[in-house]
């Protein structure tokens, strides 16, 4: 089942005008977006911004991100200059602190370079850009006529020819179908068509076949479309242990700044033991020898490589006197930019109160 296999061509300008045509009319109102057919060019740091943000996040979740962003960054050259912590704790509940870590890089790197490159290779070698980034930067931004695949744009081509190779090994086949319908004409509004129509139309569980503006090119159409893409069973996370200490004084809560190597690094956190299939000790990661008590509170939280279970220890002070960290009034936790591990400690630890 090759992409010259002529019983799998999908023809190229019947599929990209009746997709265009489409997005014409229903395209998405994005605040990173250029309505189509505006004729202004995108602004490359907003484009890159979205997308970043958009690698691991659904649009609804990420669009109040993008606005504060956005108001208090305008630029890339105002997001390099702003210090690590002030993105690091906007950035929080977004998730995946190496992308934060490689957003804060690659602002800089560009601010350095005088903007953003105009080519899918150039914006490859940039931090945190892989083939997805790069290629729909180098569309949107560029208008360069560059291949963008990503889960959505995925699950369109393996209904629309027809793809049975389970995934991930059928995506090199994808990729291969997707670029021959790549348009050199509005590449751009082509890809955001394609993610669209992927999101809101040609959905992973119940595919909107009667609206689709394609659904007489697609060689799944009344046969199961829902059935692709195949995807080999994933195999199950590991499940890990930890303990977070809750340290009080005085109506206050002693919190850390994580080592900036390795999982949330570089972000403020209650103080913790390592993470770790058999479980930590507990007293490994106390901030201090105390009376600790075990709370009951048990929190569970999913990383991309593993499931958490923390147990929450609390203990008082009688004295802020001689600890590492920042002693944060518990009325404040929301808004110490903690990540959505520590949040959910805090929500259960308070609620309980
Ligand atoms: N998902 C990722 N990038 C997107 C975009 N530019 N528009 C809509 N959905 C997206």
């Amino acid at each position: 089942m090759s992409a010259t296999d002529p019983g799998h061509i999908v023809d190229p300008r019947a599929f990209q005008d009746e997709l265009l045509g489409w997005y014409d009319r229903h395209a998405r109102a994005l605040p990173w977006r250029i309505a189509p057919g505006s004729g202004e060019r995108p602004d490359p740091y907003r484009i890159w911004l979205s997308e970043v943000m958009l690698q691991q996040t659904v649009v609804k979740a990420v669009i109040p991100y993008f606005e504060a962003f956005t108001s208090r960054w305008p630029t890339v050259e105002a997001l390099a200059a702003a210090p690590d912590a002030d993105i690091l704790e906007a950035w929080a509940g977004l998730g995946y602190y190496a992308r934060a870590r490689n957003l804060i890089a690659c602002a800089r790197d560009v601010a350095a370079l005088g903007g953003f490159p105009g080519t899918e290779a150039e914006l490859r070698t940039l931090p945190g850009l892989g083939a997805y980034t790069a290629a729909a930067i180098a569309a949107i931004a560029f208008g360069q006529p560059a291949t963008v695949v990503d889960g959505n744009i995925e699950r369109v081509m393996a209904r629309l020819f027809e793809v049975d190779t389970p995934l991930p090994a059928g995506k090199k086949i994808l990729r291969a179908h997707a670029a021959t319908l790549t348009p050199d004409q509005r590449p751009g509004d082509y890809a955001q068509a394609l993610m669209d129509l992927g999101a809101t139309v040609c959905r992973p569980k119940a595919a909107l076949c009667l609206t689709c503006p394609v659904a007489r090119l697609c060689k799944a159409r009344g046969r199961d479309p829902e059935r692709l893409p195949i995807k080999l069973p994933k195999a199950k996370k590991p499940e890990r242990q930890g303990v977070a200490f809750w340290l009080e004084c005085g109506g206050a809560v002693l919190l850390v700044r994580r080592e900036d190597s390795g999982l949330l690094g570089g972000m403020r956190a209650l103080p913790a033991s390592g993470f770790t299939e058999s479980g930590a000790d507990r007293g490994d990661g106390a901030p201090v020898k105390a009376d600790w008590q075990d709370t009951g509170h048990r929190v569970s939280h999913g990383f991309t490589h593993f499931n958490l279970t923390l147990t929450v220890l609390r203990a008082e002070r009688p004295d802020r006197a001689n600890l590492q960290g920042e002693w944060v009034p518990i009325a404040e936790l929301d808004k110490a930019g903690l990540p959505t591990l520590f949040k959910k400690v805090v929500r259960a630890v308070r609620d309980s109160r």
